[in-house]
């Protein structure tokens, strides 16, 4: 049984009741489950940006090391040694397969490639111009209409799960593609690694025979391996949460595509590239700079920065090497890869970008590996989530086994207005109450910001009737003629006022604190030791019944 060692920073030698260590890294947790029963308090944390949300064993991360552990070993050396669906049972499973134990995995997968005709038809109905990633949340989220009858907390469906999307997603990418451009749909070929069995469904036509590139196969082995788990970013807490209902996988993966789809997380390999040809050329550089510094509107450095790396993304750095090498050995001269290497060293000794730590992440130079290999721009989120999809179910798959299905339900900071009549009510621009649907169309959105920013946007309706008393001090922020500003100061004083209130109302007796609960907390309902949860040898197989008497559940 794992377990995570409470101690008390000031005094590690005694064990405080709030705080835990995690097995690995610097990182402390406030243990605050009990923190509304004990103390009559919620905590707002928007972004979740200091916030755990669940126990995990599959990804670790060290942000300001710039350290990427998948099960214990080093990404970067898992990209130089192992192949992709190597990768994926380690991820899925927890630990490195056997010889045997592979290429029994490598079958199953195989067996679960094709896919059904039903779902394949749907094909026809997407119009040409459709973007990959949209054809792919509805294709993902159909196969919930295959393989409806599903009982996530039967281990043996949800290794069938698994093991589907694994096999699935990547034959849906390539179908989705070649839906756009109008090709025929290819299917899978046995004798194919999973890398070349991408490549063969993307370029290959019925016309002539195919012959995969060993260099491109190799690109994408590793461009699979990078971006198969980060442990608990947008979309796989997306998968996370959709999943704590016990919903069908197959609609949770559907979930965490469409989270995944945003320029600020999986789409930013697509958006760097739109970046760079807009750059230009290296001289244009410092401009760029310039304007992303003074935070011009929707300029962004895109693949820079990351909520959790304060260094450089090992990942990145892989990248960085994989790309040079790639277009050296196909021998493709891409002039964007120079304006990249340019806006890098430009950015990586500037103030702005030093003070914020703020370092290439493995999407910078993604994009550029990728369109040496032929692959359009829009595919690159589509690649992004064929390979996270196997971090996806690898956490969905972690999550159910271990009975971590408390159901996702933050609470929020209720800003919006006071109670009132609806027939007294006047509509937002001062007609009168009862113009229903026509009124609310006329109200604008106050902000189409992209990308998220510090402060909270309240509405004015909060700062006219907040009843929190404003603070003594002045505002520094007093002659702010930007409404957001004025805003989020009203806001922040408020919260400022609240803390320095009269102290809340006693806390109601605290339940006892269970010592099991507080010293050791479980990794696993299960008594087995952590390793043998989802070891090799329990997860059951294909063979082992008959996976055919549970009718829909089976492919
Ligand atoms: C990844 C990302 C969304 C993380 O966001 P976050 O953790 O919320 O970070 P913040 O937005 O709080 O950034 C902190 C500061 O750095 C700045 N910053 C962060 N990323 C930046 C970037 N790519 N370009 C310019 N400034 C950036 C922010 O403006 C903020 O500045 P401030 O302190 O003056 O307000 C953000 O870095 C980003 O948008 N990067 C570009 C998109 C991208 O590459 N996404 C892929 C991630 S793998």
């Amino acid at each position: 049984m794992a377990e995570l060692l409470l101690s008390d920073p000031e005094s590690p030698s005694e064990t405080s009741p709030l705080w835990i260590t995690a097995v690995l890294g610097d990182d402390l947790f406030l243990d605050i489950r009990d923190l509304h029963r004990a103390t009559g308090y919620f905590s707002y944390d928007p972004g979740f940006t200091c916030t755990g949300s669940c126990l995990s064993g599959i990804t670790f991360i060290d942000g300001p090391k710039g350290v990427c552990l998948y099960r214990g070993f080093a990404v970067p050396e898992l990209v130089e040694s192992a192949e992709a669906l190597e990768v994926a049972y380690l991820l899925l499973v927890g630990d490195k397969p056997s010889t045997q134990q592979y290429m029994q995995f490598r079958r199953e997968i195989q067996q679960h490639m094709l896919v059904h005709e039903k779902v394949k038809a749907m094909f026809s109905n997407f119009t040409i111009n459709a973007h990959p990633m949209a054809i792919m949340v509805a294709v993902i989220g159909a196969l919930s209409c295959i393989f409806s009858e599903l009982d996530p907390l039967n281990e043996m469906h949800r290794w069938l799960a698994c093991t589907r999307l694994i096999a699935k997603v990547p034959v849906l990418s390539c179908w989705a593609y070649k839906t756009s451009i109008g090709q025929p749909m290819m299917y899978p070929r046995a004798d194919l690694s999973f890398a070349e069995n991408f490549l063969y469904m993307m370029f290959a036509t019925p016309m002539e025979e195919y012959k995969v590139n060993p260099v491109a196969a190799r690109a994408i082995n590793a461009f699979m391996i990078l971006h198969m788990d980060h442990e608990q970013n947008a979309s796989t807490s997306t998968v996370r949460i959709a999943g704590s209902s016990q919903a069908n996988p197959y609609a949770c993966i559907a979930a965490g595509v469409a989270s995944l789809w945003g320029p600020a997380h999986g789409g930013a390999n697509e958006a760097v590239i739109k970046m760079l040809e807009e750059i230009g050329s290296a001289e244009n550089v410092p401009t760029f700079v310039n304007d992303v510094k003074a935070k011009k509107e929707g300029v962004r450095l895109m693949g820079f920065g990351h909520r959790v790396y304060k260094n450089y993304d090992p990942r990145a750095k892989v990248m960085k090497g994989l790309v040079t090498q790639v277009l050296k050995e196909l021998g493709i001269d891409d002039p964007l890869l120079k304006v990249a290497q340019e806006l890098e060293k430009v950015a990586l000794n500037d103030e702005y970008f030093v003070q914020r730590k703020l370092y290439p992440n493995v999407d910078y130079y993604s994009g550029i590996m990728l369109r040496a290999l032929g692959i359009p721009t829009s595919m690159f989120t589509v690649m992004f989530a064929m390979s996270r999809t196997v971090g996806w179910v690898s956490q969905w798959n972690e999550m159910v086994a271990e009975g971590q299905m408390r159901i996702g339900r933050p609470r929020q900071l209720y800003v919006g207005p006071k109670q009132r009549t609806w027939r007294d009510a006047k509509g937002a621009n001062g007609e009168a109450a009862g113009d229903g649907y026509q009124g609310l169309m006329k109200v604008q959105p106050r902000r189409s910001s992209s990308f998220s920013k510090r402060v909270p946007d309240v509405p004015s309706a909060y700062k006219a009737e907040s009843t929190v008393p404003s603070s003594p001090e002045p505002s520094p922020h007093a002659e702010a003629d930007s409404e957001d500003e004025a805003l989020a100061d009203a806001f922040w004083t408020s919260c400022k006022a609240a803390a320095s209130a009269p102290a809340p109302p006693p806390p109601r007796p605290r339940p006892p604190r269970t010592s099991a609960r507080l010293r050791k907390v479980p990794l696993g309902l299960s008594a087995a030791p952590r390793s043998t949860i989802d070891s090799p040898a329990s997860v059951p197989s294909l063979r082992d019944e008959s996976a055919d008497d549970r009718g829909s559940v089976v492919a």
